[in-house]
């Protein structure tokens, strides 16, 4: 075969494996959100009849669902041939698409894919005009996509992994006066809540810029019992408005989409008491562009020019990191908002990278 038909039906097989790949997520979506996953491990092996009553479907639907989960092989059919097809769950996969908190929780990543298909056409106009995609235009399942998939992370392992890799801070996060913390871009809330709960004597103000985000903040930490130590604020990260200084400055998988990173680090360096630290965390990815990347890299790639890109690009001064926010940048960012100097900590993550921020 040429050269050229070689490379073309290479492409074509590899599209081909990715809009099978894309159609699988979005029945994943269609099983989070309608709740068949759950129905399936609650009630399961089930019929399409048994399925549509437990959800509250349509029968028809149901079985073509089903039918192509167990193509998908995330469904097994477990009844006699001949009889009506009944659908089970296998228990690890009910891990990976409903227990919200294992570290293998992975059914939010469908929600993320579907509310970038509904921000498509603002993205498209955006790559048109240079303008920016607000935040809230990838809607709430998105918002609930990022708070789903960080949550465990955060419950499972800022208090036991993460803080105690920082120099000093699980002391002062332990000791008296009560610390004091500020969390920048939390989001729904849950770096806080996680904050709260390793650290009975420690109070926490987390601030974001979405208000949708800090509902949800707020109506977490009741739920989760800290609301007494854990308050939320919709603020801007550049100009925070907050009194008195913070023992822990921090900010989690936000910094890269800023339109004013430097703008927000700089002020994160106002709010550190003395003595105090500032912990930035975001992707993992190489220090310099290269087509050789992990998969981890590849995943950042995916996000980057349909959400974190469009949402830094929504209000001055504009910095349009991206997804790809590399060690250099954040280097730089940090240098031009006064620290002195930003030190890698061994902290070990698939997905992020712990910076201090010292200086
Ligand atoms: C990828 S989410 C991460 C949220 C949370 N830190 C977490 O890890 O789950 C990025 C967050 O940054 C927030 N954000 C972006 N720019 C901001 C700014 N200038 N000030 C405050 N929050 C901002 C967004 O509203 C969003 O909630």
């Amino acid at each position: 075969m040429s050269d050229h038909a070689t490379t073309r039906d290479a492409l074509v097989e590899r599209l081909f494996g990715a809009t099978i790949a894309a159609l699988d997520l979005l029945h994943v979506q269609l099983g989070d959100e309608l709740g068949l996953y759950a129905a399936l491990a609650e009630g399961g092996p089930l019929t399409a009849a048994g399925l549509a009553e437990a959800c509250s479907v349509d029968a028809r639907y149901a079985q073509e669902w089903l039918d192509h989960q167990a193509v998908a092989g995330t469904l097994t059919v477990e009844t006699d041939p001949g009889g009506e097809r009944a659908f089970g769950l296998p228990d690890g996969h009910a891990e990976v698409l409903l227990d919200v908190d294992s570290l293998s929780y992975f059914a939010p990543a469908a929600a993320g894919v579907a509310g970038i298909a509904q921000a498509l056409p603002q993205v498209v106009a955006a790559f048109r005009t240079g303008a920016g995609v607000p935040y809230e235009e990838y809607g709430v399942g998105f918002r609930g996509f990022i708070s789903r998939i960080n949550r465990p992370m955060f419950l499972n392992l800022l208090a036991k992994e993460w803080f105690p890799a920082v120099p000093g801070l699980v002391e002062r996060l332990e000791a008296d006066p009560p610390a004091r913390v500020a969390d920048v871009g939390c989001g729904t809330g849950w770096s806080s809540i996680a904050i709260a709960q390793g650290f009975a004597r420690a109070s926490v103000v987390g601030l974001d810029l979405d208000e949708g985000s800090i509902d949800d903040a707020r109506g977490n930490a009741e739920a989760s019992g800290v609301a007494d130590r854990v308050i939320f604020e919709v603020r801007h990260a550049a100009d925070p408005g907050l009194k008195g200084r913070f023992d822990l400055v921090c900010a989690f998988e936000t910094i890269h989409d800023m339109t004013d990173p430097v703008g927000a680090l700089a002020a994160m360096r106002a709010l550190r008491a003395d003595g105090g630290t500032v912990l930035v965390a975001d992707e993992r990815v190489a220090d310099e562009f290269t087509t050789d990347v992990e998969d981890g890299e590849r995943f950042q790639w995916g996000w980057s020019a349909l959400h974190c890109l469009p949402t830094a690009l929504t209000d001055e001064p504009k910095a349009g990191t991206g997804t790809i926010m590399r060690a250099p940048t954040l280097r730089r960012y940090a240098q031009e908002a006064g620290f002195a100097d930003v030190e890698v900590l061994p902290i070990d993550n698939d997905f992020w990278r712990f910076y201090l921020l010292v200086g």
